[in-house]
């Protein structure tokens, strides 16, 4: 059976950069696979491509079996996907609780609001559904991303650097809730510089080093790869 999600020889050159070279990654319904790599590997660029905000120059994208390549990112939204944002995207002059119930509306949910307000509180921001998104601090903005991605019900949730500028509680809470979120069945991939986090909470982690997966795998061998080791004492 395919994964969820599969992302397959996925290239995207920007001028005579070559930003994701032949890029395979897949995620599973059901586990949480890290996607790591030094600054300006790729991992922005090729999360792009999965959600159609950037072409690629060659390859394919399927979502739970079916090539949405060609498909603009609404449609991969109505078909299952959700993400977040490494550079925070959200309304900042609207409130916390219209940013997610905006999401639930597009999703064509019937009850926006109850939706909004349900995943805020499994995300724990339910206390500051009032405020208006502009006035929070980086790491509530970043789990209202997390929230506002689960209003749509999605198969599978990208994530971009989640936990950048969370504190180590906030961390911690985050990781419970990937993990709760696929021992429901979603599909999670995620982006992430925290390696405690990555190696504590992904099933499988996937390496990308100058555009390329240079290694895939269980975290504990993955880190102990010598091309890992390698690019990150490089990048040093
Ligand atoms: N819109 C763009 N135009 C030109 N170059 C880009 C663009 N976006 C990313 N790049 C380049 O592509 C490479 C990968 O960047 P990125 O995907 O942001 O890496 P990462 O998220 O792993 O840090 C870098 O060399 C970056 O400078
Ligand atoms: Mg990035």
């Amino acid at each position: 059976m395919s994964a969820t999600l599969d992302v397959s020889g996925v290239s995207v050159h920007f001028g005579g950069v070559t930003a994701v070279d032949d890029a395979h990654v897949s995620a599973d319904a059901g586990s949480v696979t890290g996607l790591i790599g030094p600054n300006g590997a790729g991992k922005t660029t090729l999360f792009n491509v999965i959600t159609g905000v950037q072409p690629a120059s060659t390859g394919t994208v399927t979502l739970s079996g079916n090539d949405v390549s060609r498909l603009p990112t609404y449609k991969r939204a109505r078909l299952g996907m959700a993400r977040t944002f490494q550079r925070l995207e959200l309304f900042w002059t609207l409130s916390v609780l219209d940013n997610v119930m905006v999401a639930a509306e597009q999703a064509g949910d019937p009850s926006p609001a109850d939706t909004a307000r349900t995943v805020l509180e499994r995300v724990g921001v339910a206390h500051l559904a009032d405020e208006q998104a502009g006035s929070l601090p980086t790491g509530s903005a970043r789990l209202v991303e997390v929230a506002r991605a689960l209003a749509c019900e999605p198969k599978v949730l990208l994530l971009d650097e989640p936990a950048s500028g969370l504190d180590e509680a906030e961390t911690r809470q985050l990781g419970v809730l990937l993990r709760g979120l696929a021992a429901e069945g979603l599909a999670v991939l995620l982006v992430e510089h925290d390696m405690s986090l990555v190696m504590e909470i992904c099933d499988t982690v996937s390496v990308l080093d100058l555009g390329r997966i240079i290694a895939s795998g269980p975290p504990a061998e993955v880190r102990a790869h010598p091309l890992v080791i390698e690019a990150y004492l490089g990048a040093a």
